[in-house]
């Protein structure tokens, strides 16, 4: 597709486009947001900076993607539970969706897409990593294509460090919420296809995936260790870097991403929204 509303920087080789020419606070024309979200299905990763945006404003942004999602391990803002403050203090040391994974893949519909407001960056480090999962598909061998056309993989909340349940537990300033959901998992093709661009992509959620349908976690091991590592090979990756005001919105279905811890001493601080409608993967 041309672009003629909007101008495209791709961010890497692999994925990723910075879109100038757009102030997300005003009403986006038909066309504009067409070309938008085209951008978004052929790069995956979209970044929009020096926008000034109120909470409303990155809500109506991300709704034009699909219905917003409530995160359900912590709370939402007050007026705004769609969404919720990503904050690391200076003191602190641990942060939020630190291992790699792909946001929500223990739920039946994992969502559409992951929106991310920069309200406060460090003044360096704080990038969010990415990495393309049909880059990952496209890369197997014909062989392994075969072998995990055919299989299921079960995705949990409950893994250590999964940027899931287990995640927010550990952040000592984060309200968190449904820990009666704690064990939510869900059985998903490992090789799933996208419901709009119809590309296959090797659904690797690194932090959430415990094992093979009818296997141990056991015997699901050196296999699932063999794709993580795969999957995230540095040629399939970008990284956000953000400044304040800066606006990221990447397709949960065909990535997983890694939030670097890189910035001890300093305040991160992030409004983090959920693009939800997503399909039953297949
Ligand atoms: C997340 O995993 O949703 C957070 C990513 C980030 O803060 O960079």
């Amino acid at each position: 597709m041309s672009y003629e509303k909007i101008t495209l920087n791709p961010i890497a080789g692999a994925m990723g486009v910075e879109i100038e020419g757009v102030d997300l606070s005003q009403p986006l024309d038909n066309k504009t947001f067409d070309e938008i979200h085209q951008a978004f299905l052929e790069n995956l990763v979209i970044i929009f900076h020096d926008q000034n945006l109120t909470p409303e404003q990155c809500k109506a942004f991300a709704q034009r993607f699909g219905p917003l999602e409530i995160y359900p391990f912590v709370k939402g803002l007050d007026d705004h539970p769609e969404i919720f403050e990503i904050r690391k203090e200076p003191d602190e040391q641990r942060n939020f969706g630190g291992r790699w994974h792909s946001d929500m893949s223990f739920s039946d519909q994992p969502p559409v897409g992951t929106m991310l407001y920069a309200l406060e960056m460090p003044s360096k480090g704080g990038d969010t990593m990415l990495t393309n999962l049909y880059n990952a598909y496209d890369t197997l061998s014909d062989g392994m294509k075969d072998l995990l056309g055919g299989m299921q993989a079960e995705y949990s909340a409950a893994l250590k460090g999964s940027g899931g349940r287990a995640a927010v537990m550990n952040m000592t300033r984060f309200d968190v919420d449904n820990l009666d959901r704690a064990e939510q998992a869900a059985m998903h093709p490992i090789v799933r296809t996208h419901p709009e661009t119809q590309r296959k992509a090797l659904y690797v959620s690194a932090g959430h995936l415990t094992r093979f349908e009818d296997m141990t976690e056991e015997e699901s091991k050196p296999m699932l260790d063999y794709l993580r590592e795969h999957a995230a090979q540095p040629d399939f990756t970008c990284r956000v870097r953000y400044r304040k005001g800066t606006l990221c919105l990447w397709d949960n279905r065909c990535t997983q991403h890694r939030a670097l811890n890189d910035y001890h001493g300093e305040r991160r601080v992030m409004h983090r929204l959920t693009v939800g409608g997503g399909d039953h993967p297949s």
